[in-house]
């Protein structure tokens, strides 16, 4: 029934796929997921870890914004929807009863089929290939480029990468990799060296005296000649990740060879700045309304005098005043009256871990997950961390592997270090829940 309600859905407008993060949730639709959640269980307990239905979604919803692309009848189209249902495909036998899944293969199918993909993409293959005019030559007044290797990083002796993260209720991943959970209010320096300032604004989040989290990021590209000019770029987390610098420029200039860059991963949602001349890699996301960064720069350059770093929170993580024993305030948390999509719900720290396991963070990215939902009532806030856990996976994924691959909650500083987890049962409240708040 849900899945006919959604494919009508499907044929009226253009698709709609249900998305786990789709803030809407209709009154019918959530009571019959109550009564389904009961025979889901089996579904869900088996295919938990491996359901791949939403990176499909995701996948093809990324593909589609990249592309600016309007569905309708044309290869384009197809092709990604030709795509999208073989990822589908691929994880069919992990998705047996979710719901999910099989809405979405249904729409996709349908659709395919009314656009009449087959026959376009036909066509599109017999096709001859369109001969494109050459580009009209460049303006004689250019100066030259540098060569290529003037503003290429060349390390004094091996260049080790370090990254530092800044994500949700804000966690800070230093420099050191030391963890660190904060109450920042106002604006506080992140890293500042020679070539490079970045800095963040953070501000209440909810009704919550001690929740705050990160709503302004501005990245000022140091003056250096001859590989760039001063470039200055801002983040606000009520507005989309802007494409390029405040002056316009996505980039230092061919002369350059674009040294420093902007470059767009999910337009509106994370943008890249490179710094080619220091080899620093920044990254900027916008998760759940709130910002997050990372910064990967060689150690010799991140790396401050203790008497250059001044409050740099890269550097030297938040001053002990301002930090929050995270672990101790979990072990003591009950029930959290919530809201999600609007509606009121309990999280309990039980319920919450078991979310953030199916989110597959681990050690401090498992608690930052837990305290974030339950310190701001959020449940979108959870994917800060999961994102900010897949930005260090791919800025230093030696980092990654060094953390304890941990899924239950650490123990309070001091207390007994956190065994591995035992597979905690999925009670049956707590799977409905969560079904409801996937929704
Ligand atoms: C730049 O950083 C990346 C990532 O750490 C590293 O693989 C690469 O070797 C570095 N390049 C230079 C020129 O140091
Ligand atoms: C975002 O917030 C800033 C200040 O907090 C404000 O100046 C700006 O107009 C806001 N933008 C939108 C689109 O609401
Ligand atoms: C943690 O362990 C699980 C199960 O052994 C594995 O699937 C997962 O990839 C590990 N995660 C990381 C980040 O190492």
């Amino acid at each position: 029934m849900v899945a006919r309600r959604a494919g009508a859905r499907g044929r009226l407008s253009a698709m709609q796929f249900l998305s786990p993060f789709d803030p809407g949730i209709r009154a019918a639709t959530l009571l019959l997921l109550l009564l389904l959640s009961s025979l889901l269980l089996t579904g869900l307990s088996a295919a938990a870890g491996e359901c791949r239905s939403e990176h499909c979604s995701r996948e093809y919803e990324r593909s589609r914004e990249r592309l600016q692309l309007v569905e309708r009848p044309e290869p384009n189209t197809c092709r990604l929807l030709g795509a999208f249902s073989d990822c589908m495909r691929k994880t069919k036998r992990a998705c047996r009863g979710h719901l999910y899944f099989h809405t979405n293969m249904g729409i996709v199918e349908r659709t395919f089929r009314k656009y009449d993909c087959r026959r376009i993409l036909a066509e599109a293959a017999a096709a001859p290939p369109v001969t494109r005019a050459p580009p009209p030559p460049p303006p004689p007044t250019v100066p030259a480029p540098l060569d290529d290797s003037v503003c290429s990083y060349r390390a004094a002796a091996a260049a080790e990468p370090v990254v530092c993260s800044l994500f949700g209720d804000p966690h800070v991943r230093t420099f050191g990799g030391e963890f660190q959970t904060c109450r920042l209010l106002g604006a506080w320096p992140l890293l500042d060296n020679a070539y490079l300032a970045a800095q963040v604004t953070n501000s209440r989040v909810g009704s919550d005296e001690c929740a705050t989290a990160p709503t302004k990021l501005t990245v000022i590209v140091k003056h250096n000649e001859p590989c760039t000019g001063q470039l200055t770029y801002e983040a606000r987390a009520n507005e989309s990740l802007p494409r390029a610098f405040v002056d316009g420029a996505v980039s230092s200039g061919a002369r350059s060879q674009h040294s420093a860059a902007v470059t767009t991963l999910v337009p509106g949602l994370h943008v890249a700045i490179t710094v080619r001349h220091i080899n620093a890699t920044l990254e900027i996301r916008r998760v759940a309304g709130h910002l997050s960064f990372s910064a990967r720069l060689p150690r010799e350059l991140a790396e401050q005098p203790e008497a250059r770093r001044g409050l740099q929170l890269c550097s030297r993580g938040c001053l002990q005043r301002e930090r929050v024993d995270y672990r101790r305030v979990l072990s003591s948390v009950g029930r959290v009256d919530a809201v999600h999509a609007g509606r009121p719900v309990v999280l309990t720290a039980e319920l919450v871990t078991d979310m953030c396991r199916q989110n597959r963070v681990i050690g401090p990215y498992l608690d930052a997950c837990v305290f974030d939902a339950l310190s701001t009532g959020k449940t979108a806030f959870m994917e800060a961390a999961r994102e900010a856990q897949r930005d260090l996976e791919r800025l230093l994924p030696q980092a990654l592997r060094q953390l304890p691959n941990r899924t239950r909650l650490g123990s309070p500083v001091g207390g007994a270090p956190g065994r591995p987890a035992a597979a905690a049962p999925l009670l049956a409240a707590a799977a409905a829940l969560w079904v409801l708040l996937r929704r």
